[in-house]
C-alpha cells in the first residue's frame, strides 16, 4: 500500500509525527465520535466490499483539526487501497492533474485536501473524471487539434474543505457522500486524550484528561497539541503526572482559558466590545483592526466562538453576546 506525498500542507509535518507515534487512528472502529459520519461510512464502505466495487466520492467538511485527513487514511485503510494525497492549491495545471489521476490503481484514494481552493480549469478535468471515469486530452494546436478521451481507473476522490460554501455546485453535486463534521463533546476529548497519552507514555489521570477536554475548544488536533504541552509542564512541576490541578496550571500559562477560548478569540471579543461597541460589525472590519487575515478568523475563530455562544452573526454583521461580556468581565450594556 504505497502512501505517495504528492504535496505537504503545514498541518500534515505535525500530524505525521503523530503518525508515528501511532496516535492518529487507523480503522474506523479507533476514530472516536462523529457517530453519523461514522455509520454512513461504515456502510458505504462494506457495501463497496461487497460488491468489489470502489466507494463513491466522499466529502468532508468542517473546521480545521476535526479529522478528515484521518477519515481519508481511514477509507484506504478499511477498503484495502492505496492512498495518493494532494492539495487544491498545489495542482497548478490541468495536465498535472491529469498526470495525478492517471497514475491512479483501480480502487486507489485519491485524497485532495482544500479542495475549495482548486482552479476552475483543473476542476473541468475532475468532472468528466469524477462522472466517466475519464479525461479528454487535446493534442496538437490550432485547426487541427483534436481532442481523445483517456480511461482512467476506477478511482475514489475524497475532498476535505473548511469551506463548503466556496465549492462550485456541479464538483459538490458529484460527491455521493457528504460528511459534516462537528466539534467534539468534552467525553469524546477526554477519551481522544487518554488513549493519545497511553501511546505517548503520559502519566495523566482522567480528571487531568478531562480538563484537558473542556480546552480543546472541540478539537482533537488542539488537545492532542495541548497535551504534549501540559506533560512538559507535568513533568518539570509535578513529577511527570498530568492531574487536573496541573492541566489547570499549565493551560493557565499557555493563556487557554475555561472555555478552551485563547488569546486571540479574546482580542476578537475585546475589540467587538471596545471598538464597536459590541457590533455588528463586518467580517473585514474586524479583521483588519485585530491585523489578522479575514479568512483565517472565518475559518478558524469564529465557528468556534460562534459554537460557543459568545458571538452571533446577524445579517448586518457579527455581534458579541451578553456571556462574552461577563467572561471578559466587561459590564453588559443597557437594552437599547
Ligand atoms: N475522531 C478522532 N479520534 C481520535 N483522534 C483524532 C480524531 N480525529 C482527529 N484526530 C487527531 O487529530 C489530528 C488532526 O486530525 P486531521 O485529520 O488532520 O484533521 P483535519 O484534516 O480535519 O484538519 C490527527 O492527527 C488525529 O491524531
Ligand atoms: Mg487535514
Amino acid at each position: 500500500m504505497a502512501k505517495k506525498i504528492v504535496t505537504g500542507t503545514e498541518e500534515t509535518r505535525e500530524d505525521h509525527a503523530l503518525v508515528s507515534a501511532g496516535i492518529r487512528p487507523r480503522r474506523l472502529a479507533d476514530y472516536i465520535g462523529q457517530e453519523k459520519t461514522k455509520q454512513n461510512l461504515k456502510v458505504y464502505i462494506e457495501a463497496a466490499k461487497m460488491r468489489g466495487d470502489s466507494l463513491d466520492h466522499v466529502l468532508f467538511y468542517g473546521p480545521p483539526g476535526l479529522g478528515k485527513t484521518t477519515l481519508a487514511g481511514i477509507i484506504a485503510n478499511e477498503m484495502g487501497t492505496g492512498i495518493k494525497v494532494t492539495s487544491g492549491p498545489a495542482i497548478e495545471k490541468p495536465g498535472e492533474i491529469a498526470a495525478i489521476l492517471n497514475s491512479l490503481d483501480d480502487g486507489d484514494i485519491l485524497f485532495i485536501d482544500e479542495i475549495h481552493r482548486m482552479s476552475r480549469q483543473v476542476e473541468e478535468v475532475l468532472y468528466p473524471a469524477m462522472e466517466d471515469f475519464a479525461i479528454d486530452i487535446i493534442i496538437g494546436k490550432g485547426p487541427a487539434a483534436r481532442s481523445i478521451r483517456l480511461d482512467l481507473p476506477k478511482f475514489t476522490l475524497v475532498g476535505a474543505t473548511t469551506r463548503p460554501g466556496m465549492l462550485s455546485a456541479p464538483l459538490r453535486d458529484r460527491f455521493g457522500v457528504i460528511g459534516h463534521l462537528e466539534y467534539y463533546s468534552v467525553a469524546e476529548l477526554q477519551e481522544i486524550i487518554l488513549r493519545s497519552a497511553e501511546k505517548l507514555g503520559v502519566d495523566i489521570d482522567p480528571k487531568g484528561a478531562l480538563e484537558l477536554a473542556r480546552r480543546s475548544r472541540g478539537t482533537p488536533r488542539l488537545a492532542n497539541r495541548l497535551l504534549k504541552r501540559v506533560r512538559d509542564f507535568a513533568m518539570v512541576r509535578y513529577e511527570g503526572r498530568v492531574t487536573s490541578k496541573a492541566a489547570a496550571e499549565a493551560l493557565d500559562l499557555l493563556e487557554v482559558d475555561q472555555f478552551g477560548l485563547e488569546k486571540l478569540d479574546r482580542d476578537i471579543l475585546e475589540m467587538m466590545i471596545t471598538n464597536f461597541s459590541g457590533g455588528p460589525v463586518g467580517l473585514e472590519t474586524l479583521a483588519s483592526s485585530i491585523g489578522e487575515d479575514a479568512g483565517t478568523i472565518e475559518d478558524v475563530y469564529e465557528p468556534y466562538l460562534l459554537k460557543t455562544g459568545f458571538i452571533v452573526r446577524t445579517p448586518r454583521g457579527r455581534m458579541v453576546t451578553p456571556a462574552a461580556y461577563e467572561h471578559l468581565g466587561f459590564e453588559i450594556p443597557a437594552e437599547e
